[in-house]
């Protein structure tokens, strides 16, 4: 049976890390979610487009195509807003399922990172696990990584960044983040990326098993 790891969580949660690593060591093929969310919002900034023109948006992500993902501007602190923008757009979302249940039907199976891996895109996935931390820590990760990259921001306002990407991702009609029903919730507040590993795989290697 193919082994299809979900891994849901807010912003900065560590989630894309903890996916990257379980994907290197069972051997799967990773995808970053939010990274497509995030080539459809820069292809409309890129156009000159409107992050509220839902037409354009929806082109955008029909049309995607994998080479956009290797963009470094994808990663920028205002993609992410801009990508949270453009998530509550249902035809953006249904565009992408298909996109995302493809990668995932590979025969060995696939770890997927995003918001609605284990509730929309994988509800049957073997494993799921929902990703958090509170908000004041997960700024203080995404403050270290930015910075660490050059991006000059004040904590603050990643926190305040964090604070309403958490709002409009959970709050949206479509697909909103939240954990399914059978993830198991893990909480790296207090946890460091090692650790986080360590409780990940124990989940899976127990699923495996099963
Ligand atoms: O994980 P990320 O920060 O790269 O995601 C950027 C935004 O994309 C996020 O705020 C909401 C949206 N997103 C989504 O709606 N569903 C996903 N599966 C992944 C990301």
């Amino acid at each position: 049976m193919p082994m299809v790891i979900a891994i849901d969580g807010p912003a900065a949660s560590g989630k894309g890390t903890l996916a990257k690593r379980l994907a290197d060591h069972y051997g799967l093929p990773h995808l970053d979610t939010g990274l497509l969310y995030r080539a459809v919002a820069l292809t409309l900034i890129d156009a000159g487009a409107a992050l509220d023109d839902e037409a354009a948006a929806s082109r955008a992500a029909a049309s995607l195509i994998a080479d956009r993902l290797a963009d470094p501007r994808l990663r920028e602190r205002a993609m992410g807003e801009a990508a949270s923008r453009i998530s509550g757009i249902p035809a953006v979302r249904a565009a992408l399922l298909a996109w995302q249940q493809r990668f995932a039907g590979t025969p060995d199976g696939a770890v997927l990172d995003g918001r609605d891996i284990g509730t929309v895109i994988c509800p049957d996935a073997r494993v799921k696990l929902f990703i958090t931390a509170s908000a004041e820590e997960r700024a203080r990760r995404r403050h270290r990584e930015l910075t660490g990259r050059g991006e000059a921001v004040s904590l603050a306002a990643i926190l305040a960044d964090i604070q309403a990407r958490d709002a409009r991702d959970a709050s949206r009609s479509a697909a909103p983040l939240k954990a399914a029903a059978d993830a198991v919730v893990l909480d790296t507040t207090e946890l460091d990326a090692d650790e986080a590993f360590a409780a990940a795989r124990a989940v899976v290697d127990r699923a495996r098993t099963q």
